[in-house]
């Protein structure tokens, strides 16, 4: 059997964190030199009403540490939430890689993952629709490697020379610094719409998949195509997966909108409340492996970036779990401060050459240096491996570490010769050996070229609700464009993924299809055929892969989901009792809405208390309602008048709700439910006098999509 590692590598990482922690408990104030304040309340001045003197050196520090307490925001992903935890390996890697973390099932790892969103500023919406995102740091006992991935498991575009233009499209327009966090206006989708290596990244983006219902319920990838090189120097092709615990679940557009006013925090309090809460986020951590000898079985090209390899063709082999279970205690030191870098590997992971990650490995720490403030960035708490660093770089901004000795050079006699290299066999990084011939080109691979299979492949693996949700963001979107042009070339483009969706957002426009220009792609060069840069007509084969709709997911629980139950004085116990412990015994959170703060007075004169009152809470921030029974208790809710705009968008959003008694009396607000007047509607999610476990499973459903098919045919 092999040998199992204890707890230590994780703790290590913590309690070096601890060092740099400040526990102010029972402790003078101090200037930053050490020095006991006596007054913190006023500045030193001549006299009662006198001017302020130029002498006080502690408002002065004061002040001036204040006024340089910002740093510049990340250029992309500026608003972001993290989590500590840990990485525990389940299965052996051994056969690919020879990284010591994927060697011994059982060994943990310490991590910190950081979620974000890419195109709004530090202080956008969480809700905003958009690629999430997914860094892991992982602090090795060979040095940190990081994992740089989004929750989608393609990009934008092929080459890293185009990302500025990217970024620069979809960031406000530089004329107006309008719209915040959206990629709803003419410049992005005047890019898009002249660059069709985009399409399959939009495609993701117009899906539910860019407003996740928690950062704990999406999913996380690699994207590039990297290597294992195991200790015999073999090396395979790999790509990452995360798989949430939770399964994959979204929002709808309708609700996203509404969650940026009532909660534009949703996202980072949903996943702080959690972990606060006892409920670590958890994802089970997987690979595709691909031998050297298939790199070119596939229709497409492992090293095109806006690539995904189907699950269907190349298994997701699970290999370990990721836990998240510790808030960061200061979001700026930890959050705000990690910087990571897909260029931090350990011996065992490669790159490939694919040109978007080449670019990648520069880019990073070339952002750092001006985000952090120098070169030493990497002596942060958050940032420090918990391998020991021993190398002759010296000196810089902010250096944290006393070299001692006369020796900063290598190689030295006046050291001894430390710090050494390191042979292979002791850990040192040695590249891949792959062999390269070839001539100094700029061009983009025929292998390349084909835009439009992927993005049709992921069209018709959704659901029909997933595929009117996609039309609806398409509409959305392009309705936000006021150039008809743009438009007009976008629905000409989507006639080339699916002729039925660009009819349906064409028609939404008020459009006409055109025939689309002969040449769609007009990212080439100026000396090249554009020829030569067309794109390749969709595989009208193209198989469906169930993996990309969401519907496929995980529905068996409703661990950590928050529920509301609006109740009121008079509520009656049993109902409400019954279905509370019923939904915290399942792992759910329970909250109480009423008319006001303050308690409760049950009908049997019990006294509870209220989490949030109708003013402050909205049914987007629940994914579930409970209306206990009561008269007096309903009747009180029936004449707030927020009440009826609560249930009524708990309705339309295809929530699971459940009533009981009289409870059923505030559902009529709805009028397709009034209509049925006392029905049942359980295939609906509708649970009227059901038991708690009926609720129970409606909830871990997530949504019931068919209330929106009968909007869709009406
Ligand atoms: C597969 C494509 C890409 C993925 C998955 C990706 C992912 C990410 C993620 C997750 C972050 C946020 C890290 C954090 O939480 O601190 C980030 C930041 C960043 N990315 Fe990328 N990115 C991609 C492509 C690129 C490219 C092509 C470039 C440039 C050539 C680039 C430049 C940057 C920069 C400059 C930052 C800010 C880093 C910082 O300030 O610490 N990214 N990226």
């Amino acid at each position: 059997m092999q040998k199992r590692t204890t707890k230590s590598d994780q703790d290590l990482k913590s309690d070096d964190l601890q060092k740099h922690t400040v526990d102010n408990e029972g402790k003078f104030m101090t200037t930053n030199q050490g020095l006991r304040i006596n007054d913190d309340q006023n500045s030193l001045t001549a006299g009662d009403r006198g001017p302020t003197l130029l002498e006080d050196f502690h408002l002065r520090e004061k002040i001036t540490h204040f006024d340089h307490e910002r740093i510049p925001e990340r250029i992309v992903h500026a608003r972001g939430s993290g989590a500590h935890g840990y990485f525990e390996l389940t299965e052996s890697l051994t056969e690919y890689t020879k990284a010591k973390f994927l060697q011994t099932p059982g060994t943990r790892t310490p991590v910190f993952a950081r979620f974000s969103t890419v195109a709004g500023s530090r202080g956008s919406t969480d809700l905003a629709r958009d690629v999430r995102g997914f860094a892991v740091k992982f602090y090795t006992q060979e040095g940190n490697y990081d994992l740089v991935g989004n929750n989608m498991p393609i990009f934008f575009i092929q080459d890293a020379l185009k990302f500025p233009d990217l970024i620069h499209a979809v960031k406000p327009e530089p004329n107006n610094e309008m719209p915040q966090a959206a990629s709803a206006h003419d410049t992005f989708w005047d890019f898009v719409s002249l660059t069709p290596e985009t399409m399959h990244n939009v495609m993701w983006l117009m899906s539910d998949r860019a407003i996740p219902r928690s950062l704990r319920m999406m999913e996380g990838f690699g994207i590039h195509t990297y290597r294992f090189v195991n200790s015999n120097n073999k090396s395979v092709f790999v790509r990452f997966h995360w798989k949430p615990v939770l399964g994959v679940h979204s929002v709808v557009w309708d609700e996203a909108q509404k969650i940026s006013g009532n909660d534009p925090d949703f996202h980072r309090r949903d996943l702080y409340e959690a972990i606060d809460n006892g409920h670590p986020a958890q994802w089970d951590f997987g690979v595709q492996i691909v031998e050297e000898k298939d790199e070119h079985k596939f229709k497409f090209d492992l090293l095109d970036p806006t690539k995904l390899i189907p699950e269907e063709l190349v298994p997701v082999k699970i290999v370990g779990r990721m836990t998240l279970n510790r808030n960061p205690d200061n979001f700026f030191a930890e959050t705000e401060q990690v910087a990571f870098h897909p260029g931090h590997v350990v011996s065992g992971i490669d790159f490939s050459n694919d040109p978007l990650l080449q670019g990648r490995l520069f880019s990073y720490t070339d952002t750092q240096l001006i985000r952090l403030g120098g070169p030493n960035f990497h002596e942060i708490p958050i940032n420090r491996p918990i391998a020991p660093v021993h190398n002759n770089q010296r000196d810089g901004y902010m250096r944290q570490t006393i070299n001692p000795g006369q020796s900063s050079y290598h190689p030295n006699s006046t050291g001894d010769g430390h710090p050494h290299q390191a042979k292979a066999a002791d850990g040192g990084f040695v590249s891949y050996h792959e062999r390269i011939d070839a001539h100094k080109i700029r061009s983009r691979s025929k292998s390349f070229m084909d835009h439009f299979s992927q993005p049709a492949m992921f069209y018709h693996s959704q659901s029909e609700a997933e595929k009117n949700h996609i039309v609806d963001a398409f509409r959305f979107e392009l309705g936000k464009v006021k150039q008809e042009a743009i438009r007009q070339r976008m629905v000409s483009l989507l006639t080339k993924i699916d002729k039925s969706l660009a009819e349906r957002v064409a028609a939404g426009l008020g459009l006409k299809i055109q025939k689309p220009d002969a040449i769609t792609n007009h990212s080439y060069p100026a000396d090249a055929d554009p020829k030569s840069y067309q794109s390749i007509e969709a595989d009208p084969d193209i198989p469906k892969s169930e993996a990309l709709s969401m519907e496929n997911t995980v529905k068996d629980t409703i661990q950590s989901r928050q529920i509301a139950i609006l109740a009121a004085d008079g509520v009656d116990d049993n109902s409400l009792d019954t279905m509370q412990a019923a939904l915290q015994k399942e792992g759910a959170m329970t909250k109480i809405v009423s008319v006001r703060l303050g308690n409760i007075k049950t009908a049997a004169g019990k006294l509870v208390k209220i989490d949030d009152s109708l003013l402050t809470a909205a049914s987007v921030l629940f994914d579930a309602v409970y209306v206990p029974s009561g008269e007096k208790s309903v009747s009180a809710l029936s004449a707030h008048p927020k009440t009826a705009g609560f249930v009524a968008d708990a309705y339309k959003h295809c929530k699971a709700i459940a009533a009981s008694g009289e409870g059923k009396n505030l559902l009529m607000v709805v009028d397709e439910l009034a209509d049925q007047g006392k029905a049942q509607k359980a295939d609906q999610g509708i649970l009227i006098d059901k038991s708690p476990k009926d609720f129970v499973k409606a909830i871990a459903q997530h949504r019931f999509w068919i209330r929106e098919k009968k909007k869709e045919k009406e």
